[in-house]
């Protein structure tokens, strides 16, 4: 018998460089009404929306055609999950095992991803819900006995947020910390945003200690990107996704750094040294760094590098204190006091 394939990929990978408003927001295309499309028999004629859509059999309500086989297959964002929600107008030859007509949902991308159920009948299927990022739906009709078809409706939930937030006259931020933090698993995509809060008035300088991106170059497929003032794609400052990344001054007091990285790129890393300064004069007892920037005096010689060039480390014999991050992280620092020469 005659079947008309017709496979629809939702593809959310529009990977909005920005991101605005909530810091969460779904950037997300999806599907709209497809019922009543024209000629009779489409499986699906599909389009973007923002936020969630609806899809149905051929002809819904009426009754749809002979000898079909849709595949629908739905996308999240990264991190996304879907529900998926039938209308109760419903209806598909029953049958044994629903051998003869029927539709499909599996929790996954592909025919041979887990099965979630497979339903006929005149019952509507209860609410489903996808684990990851996809559901792929067959809908079958068989050569008689047509009905009515189903209606179904889907939007996204937010998966899990990868947010971090922090503060002082110092700190790394690094991207050890998704996996330590359990944001995500090692496998999956990410999108992480690290909220550097200064006090008011002053500014950030921002220090890559290390970089280095798995797929060098594919920028929609990991990137580090620093915005400075919000997370908004209007405050974007920087975007490194080649082999280099280069050290970033802030002008306001909240710096965002964001790391996207997909399944392909989660050996993509880094670390960034943050320093919040003010501009000179310098009041109190903060340190003049020589440059445009008064830091906190507790930074003199810690072992650290937080002025543009190194004065804040220059002359530190006998107070020298040395602060160990050996390759690992920020996590494994130690303190250790040692004399030592240093003479830059
Ligand atoms: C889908 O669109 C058709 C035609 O635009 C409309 O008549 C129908 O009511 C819509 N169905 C739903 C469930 O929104
Ligand atoms: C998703 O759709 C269902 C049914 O239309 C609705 O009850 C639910 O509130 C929606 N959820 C979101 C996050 O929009
Ligand atoms: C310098 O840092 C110390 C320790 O974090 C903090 O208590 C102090 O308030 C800071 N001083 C200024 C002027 O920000």
């Amino acid at each position: 018998c005659l079947r008309s394939l017709f496979i629809f990929a939702v593809v959310a990978s529009l990977v909005n460089l920005g991101f605005s408003g909530a810091p969460t927001k779904c950037f997300v295309t999806s599907v709209k009404n497809n019922s009543g499309v024209t000629p009779a028999g489409l499986c699906g004629a599909w389009d973007k929306e923002s936020d969630g859509g609806l899809f149905t059999s051929p002809n819904y309500p009426e009754k749809y055609p002979p000898d079909q086989e849709c595949i629908y297959i739905i996308e999240a964002s990264p991190r996304q999950c879907i529900d998926l929600y039938f209308d109760e107008k419903y209806a598909i030859e029953p049958s044994w095992e629903c051998k003869f007509d029927h539709i499909e949902v599996r929790d996954g991308p592909f025919s041979f991803s887990p099965i979630i159920g497979r339903y006929c009948g005149q019952e509507s299927p209860t609410y489903v819900k996808s684990s990851g990022r996809y559901l792929w739906i067959k809908f079958v009709a068989d050569g008689e006995l047509e009905a009515i078809g189903f209606s179904a409706r889907y939007n996204f939930t937010q998966g899990k947020i990868c947010e971090f937030e922090m503060s002082g006259p110092e700190g790394i931020v690094e991207s050890i910390m998704v996996m330590k933090e359990g944001k995500a698993l090692q496998t999956e995509a990410v999108d992480c945003r690290w909220f550097i809060r200064a006090p008011p008035g002053s500014k950030i300088y921002l220090r890559f200690l290390d970089y280095e991106m798995q797929n060098s170059n594919e920028c929609k497929r990991n990137f580090v990107a620093v915005y400075d003032g919000s997370s908004s794609v209007e405050h974007l400052k920087n975007k490194f996704c080649s082999t280099v990344a280069n050290d970033v001054m802030l002008l306001t007091s909240l710096g965002v750094i964001r790391m996207w990285a997909d399944e392909t790129s989660r050996r993509s890393r880094f670390r960034i040294l943050f320093t919040t300064f003010h501009e000179p004069p310098c009041e109190g007892d903060s340190f003049f760094c020589h440059s445009n920037m008064c830091i906190n005096h507790t930074l003199v010689c810690n072992g650290i590098q937080n002025c543009v060039y190194p004065w804040d480390e220059n002359g530190c014999k006998g107070k020298y204190k040395h602060f160990m991050c050996m390759l690992t992280s920020y996590y494994f620092c130690t303190f250790d006091t040692f004399d030592q020469d240093k003479d830059l």
